[in-house]
């Protein structure tokens, strides 16, 4: 079960920002000490309220083991809280010092292949080294004590994007940490052999000290430890943050606590840590050469809004504009970076920070955008940083705001990691492509979603979709049952609720634990080859196409809503509907072609009497509602290149067009946003 979300601290610090936080990461150790005082002139003229600052400042702050050197980083906290920029201080652990891996080689991690990862870029520690741990909760304890009542100090940043290059390791003392964790999960070795299911291939263990990670086999390692590896891992690096966690609880009660996920992250379960956090924040990183990267990031707000049950949360890093990471880093075109931005407000962001403040002379991200570029202030890219920056703190109003929804879109990170594991029907199936399929039509259709773990309470919803969840506990598949029982509508796409928490085929027909409510079973898988597409004829007269998988279903209750209309499966059903209790439970047995899934998503929202926040959006057109102290707050964003109009149901006015009359229309250029109030 999830850990329900603490409520969170209520903050009293000195320099809260009121409104929208913004700002970025601040690394002024790049820099030497004249530049500093500039650093805070720009940040009061780009509107900056908050850094984010020591994130690599660890050899610098202790050069040496033991010995501390902070008087440069109060000087920087002191310039800081001089011109009233708050800071999400960093806990400086990301990156250890090279007289770390030098002391204690121990703590550099190994890959899965034995091969050592070698200081000299950065997060080169292993999760599990409690050496590692033992000196980053030093150096927090100093930190805090140091900086626990300074003005500027806003809340800590503990680490930084954990599991990003070093999700996991398959070290020797990472080997000893993961029989520790199996053994205090199965208690005794012959719960694990069950669980593991090692008759099979002769793999029966004796003692938990025989088990060791999914190291590189001859083939398939076991999958039951493949997935307790990736729960395990997950484990280690949580267990990095909550020991830096509890020192700053100890020394800082009262200050809130968060660290940044990097988007919605395989390793990461977003859903458990959140629950560790006072605030969630991410990054995310939209590609500006993927016309289509507004849904992907979409996705990630949601997930970010939803993992404290819609408490504003902060989006930790975005680029200003190009990153220097992907193959080709394309620019974000004019006007992109504002909508996107406000894209992570309109889904209940109250904070837009950026990776980074001063674009590096040096080093591996010299080639990142920066807030301020090596070309300096005279910009296009600070003067839309610094356009927005005023832009945000004019509406201060739309802070501590939310949004509810009516629809649940279901992510489970067991799942995940089971559904992507070798050895499969299909290796094609890709967690997040599925999902994406699933959440853009609900997101071009206008209709707010929150996306939940499968052990959310779902009686707040009235539908709820459940894109691929192959691993499904019976308890979860129960909590779907009854919500169709008592009226809800569901959506479950094909290859769901296939195995247990242990990846054992639930048996008895598939899916087990979903065939009451769906009134049908799987007889076979018939996942399609590459590029092979099929046709799906559906019973309204349309036909389209789709790809990737096919399964034989045979209704046991369920009326056939399309069939397959060719190849081996014609005239078998790709999709049913069933009626259940009062409610109606769709099944999709293959992934549809984007127009159809839409189609069949409108469908379900229909009966569902799930509605769009503004009627007659015009394609391309996003629309969210945050509602608060400060008032109702209608966002529209327009992610296409024309310039669209969109009617209103009521005189509204624009707080983003000042001196704007209230107007029952509004206008839009391409990438244009407009942030409505009812006049
Ligand atoms: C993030 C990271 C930052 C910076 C940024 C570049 O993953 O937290 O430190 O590297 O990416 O896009």
């Amino acid at each position: 079960m999830h850990k329900t979300p603490e409520p969170p601290i209520d903050s009293r610090r000195r320099l809260r920002p009121h409104g929208i936080a913004f700002g970025g990461d601040y690394n002024p150790e790049q820099w030497p000490e004249e530049v500093w005082a500039e650093d805070v002139a720009l940040m009061k003229e780009a509107g900056v309220s908050m850094v984010t600052a020591g994130i690599f400042s660890w050899a610098k702050v202790e050069p040496r083991p033991g010995e501390y050197d902070f008087a440069w980083f109060d000087r920087v906290m002191d310039n800081l809280a001089g011109v009233g920029v708050a800071v999400c201080l960093a806990t400086m652990t990301a990156s250890p010092p090279p007289w770390l891996s030098r002391l204690h080689p121990e703590i550099l991690p190994e890959t899965a292949d034995g091969r050592r990862m070698w200081p000299g870029g950065r997060q080169h520690y292993c999760p599990s080294s409690a050496v590692y741990r033992r000196y980053a909760a030093r150096l927090v304890e100093r930190l805090a004590t140091r900086y626990a009542d300074h003005p500027a100090l806003e809340m800590w940043h503990i680490g930084n994007e954990y599991g990003c290059h070093t999700p996991q390791c398959w070290c020797d003392e990472s080997a000893a940490d993961f029989r520790r964790w199996l053994s205090d999960r199965y208690g005794d070795v012959e719960a694990l052999n069950d669980a593991w299911s090692t008759a099979f291939w002769a793999q029966h263990y004796d003692s938990f000290d025989e088990v060791l990670p999914p190291r590189l086999a001859p083939t398939f390692p076991n999958p039951a430890q493949q997935l307790d590896f990736a729960r395990f891992s997950d484990d280690a690096l949580l267990r990095c943050y909550l020991t830096e966690k509890e020192v700053l609880r100890r020394i800082t009660p009262d200050v809130p606590v968060t660290t940044n996920f990097i988007g919605v992250h395989k390793p990461v379960d977003a859903f458990r840590w959140a629950a560790e956090e006072d605030v969630v924040s991410v990054d995310v990183y939209q590609d500006p050469h993927d016309e289509d990267t507004q849904a992907a990031a979409g996705f990630i707000f949601d997930v970010s809004r939803s993992a404290r049950s819609g408490q504003p949360w902060m989006l930790m890093e975005q680029a200003p504009s190009a990153v220097n990471w992907r193959e080709r880093n394309g620019p974000k075109q004019p006007g992109r970076m504002r909508l996107w931005s406000w894209q992570a407000v309109a889904q209940g962001a109250d904070a837009v920070l950026y990776f980074q403040w001063r674009q590096s002379r040096g080093g591996a991200e010299k080639y990142h955008s920066a807030m301020v570029p090596h070309g300096g202030t005279d910009t296009r890219i600070f003067r839309e940083v610094s356009e927005l920056g005023r832009e945000l703190a004019s509406v201060p109003q739309i802070a501590g705001s939310r949004s509810t929804a009516e629809v649940a879109l279901v992510l489970d990170w067991n799942s995940w990691w089971a559904l992507e594991l070798d050895s499969h029907p299909s290796t094609a199936l890709n967690q997040m492509d599925l999902v994406l399929a699933h959440y853009r039509p609900l997101l071009d259709a206008g209709i707010p979603c929150d996306v939940v773990p499968p052990d959310r309470d779902l009686s707040g919803y009235r539908m709820v979709v459940v894109p691929n969840l192959y691993l499904l506990k019976e308890r979860d598949a129960e909590r779907l049952t009854g919500f169709v029982r008592g009226g809800g509508r569901l959506l479950v796409s094909f290859f769901s609720g296939i195995v247990d928490g242990c990846d054992r085929v639930h048996l008895g027909g598939y899916p087990a634990p979903l065939r009451e409510v769906l009134g049908l079973r799987v007889e076979e898988f018939w996942p399609l080859a590459e590029a092979e597409t099929v046709e799906v004829r559906h019973l309204d007269g349309s036909v389209g196409r789709a790809d990737l998988w096919s399964e034989a279903v045979v209704p046991e209750g369920a009326a056939v809503v399309a069939e397959f209309g060719a190849g081996p499966l014609a005239g078998q059903p790709a999709v049913t509907r069933h009626s259940f209790g009062e409610g109606h439970a769709w099944y999709v047995a293959t992934r549809l072609a984007p127009q159809a899934m839409r189609a069949l998503i409108d469908d379900v929202c229909r009966t569902a009497d799930v509605g769009p926040v503004l009627p007659g959006l015009p394609e391309h057109v996003q629309a969210t509602v945050r509602e608060g102290d400060g008032g109702r707050f209608v966002f529209l964003l327009n992610h296409g290149r024309d310039e669209v109009e969109v009617g209103l149901p009521g005189p509204m006015t624009d707080l983003l067009a000042r001196g704007g009359a209230p107007a029952d229309r509004v206008t839009l250029p391409g990438a244009g946003v407009a942030v409505l109030t009812e006049a």
